[in-house]
């Protein structure tokens, strides 16, 4: 059963400990950054990883930032021209996420970026965030830690109002300094994707779109991953040349949860979508997910999946 409310331990050695043993063991933990309060799990964890998307609520798997203690962790992570090494040196740690391709062999969960072929990457100024970091030896995905469509908490009793029991650990720190979330820019194609703390003029260089407030929703590039045959949902047998891919008591040439399990099926969803899309198949059926839960934001990437195009 979940507690009415979280435990929450002032920031010192014995909250970093019970955080790092929280991560290690796949679950979710408030840490404050110098942004706004983050809701960690381990990103190498795919499991642990839904487990965000199910405590908040999210409706739909947008791509998560990634948090590393140092370049070393970075690099295996992401892939760094001359250009990102010289905004890293520069900015980070600091309010800077930078969007970068994957590093061959990185070890991030395929939900934390949402089958994209880049990940979002930052270092955060932070004691606690670090602290985590470090304790745990894992890179951190956080979103931040509020309910899906509540506002992004910069005290820990934000958190506790919005997300109660629903996550273990919460460390508090205080207030957060910045307030708002960090500055996120793409720097392959040189644009500025969420303005943040680090303004633009800090950024030469860097778009921040062709108008002015026409700058592309970083939420929705997830969108432009789909595969490249045509999807068909709700589907209980495939039809000849079909990849299926099941769901509970609909056995598939794969299966998202055999045993209808909503938080596996969302930590495998887009390696299933990336294996039937490999496949030697035309097409790929999916079973239908129960609309409940978790299964909202699975549906809404399927109905995305499946989109005419
Ligand atoms: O300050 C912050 O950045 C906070 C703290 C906790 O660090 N985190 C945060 O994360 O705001 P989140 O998940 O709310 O924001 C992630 C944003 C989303 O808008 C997402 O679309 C974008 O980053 N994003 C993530 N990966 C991306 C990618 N590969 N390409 C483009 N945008 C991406
Ligand atoms: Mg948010």
């Amino acid at each position: 059963m979940t507690p009415a409310n979280p435990r929450i331990l002032p920031y010192g050695e014995a909250a970093l400990a019970e955080a790092a043993a929280l991560i290690r063991r796949g679950e979710c933990v408030a840490v404050p950054t110098e942004t706004v309060y983050g809701l960690a799990a381990d990103a190498t964890d795919s499991a642990a990883v839904a487990g965000i998307y199910a405590a908040k609520g999210r409706p739909s798997f947008n791509p998560l930032i990634v948090h590393v203690a140092d370049m070393a962790m970075a690099e295996t992570i992401a892939r760094f021209d001359d250009e990102a090494r010289a905004l890293a040196a520069r900015f980070w740690p600091g309010p800077l996420t930078m969007v970068l391709p994957l590093a061959e062999g990185s070890p991030v969960a395929s939900l934390v970026t949402a089958g994209l072929p880049t990940v979002a990457l930052r270092m955060p100024d932070h004691r606690a965030m670090q602290g985590v970091i470090q304790a745990s030896g894992r890179p951190l995905a956080a979103p931040s830690a509020n309910a899906s469509g509540g506002i992004s908490p910069t005290r820990a009793a934000h958190v506790v109002s919005s997300l109660g029991g629903r996550v273990p650990l919460v460390i508090d720190d205080g207030a957060t300094e910045a307030g708002i979330e960090s500055t996120i820019v793409d720097t392959v194609r040189r644009v500025i994707l969420r303005p943040g703390p680090i303004p633009a003029e800090a950024l030469p260089g860097y778009g921040t779109g062709a108008t002015p407030g026409a700058i592309t929703a970083p939420g929705q590039l997830a969108s432009h991953y789909a595969p490249s045959k045509p999807v068909r949902l709700g589907a209980t047998r495939p039809v000849p040349g079909e990849w299926l891919i099941g769901f509970g008591a609909v056995a598939g040439d794969d299966t998202l949860s055999a045993s209808g399990d909503l938080v596996e099926a969302a930590s495998r969803l887009f390696d299933a979508l990336h294996r039937a899309d490999a496949s030697g198949r035309t097409g790929i059926a999916v079973a239908p997910v129960p609309h409940v839960g978790l299964g909202v934001a699975i549906n809404d990437r399927l109905v995305r999946a499946a989109h005419p195009r």
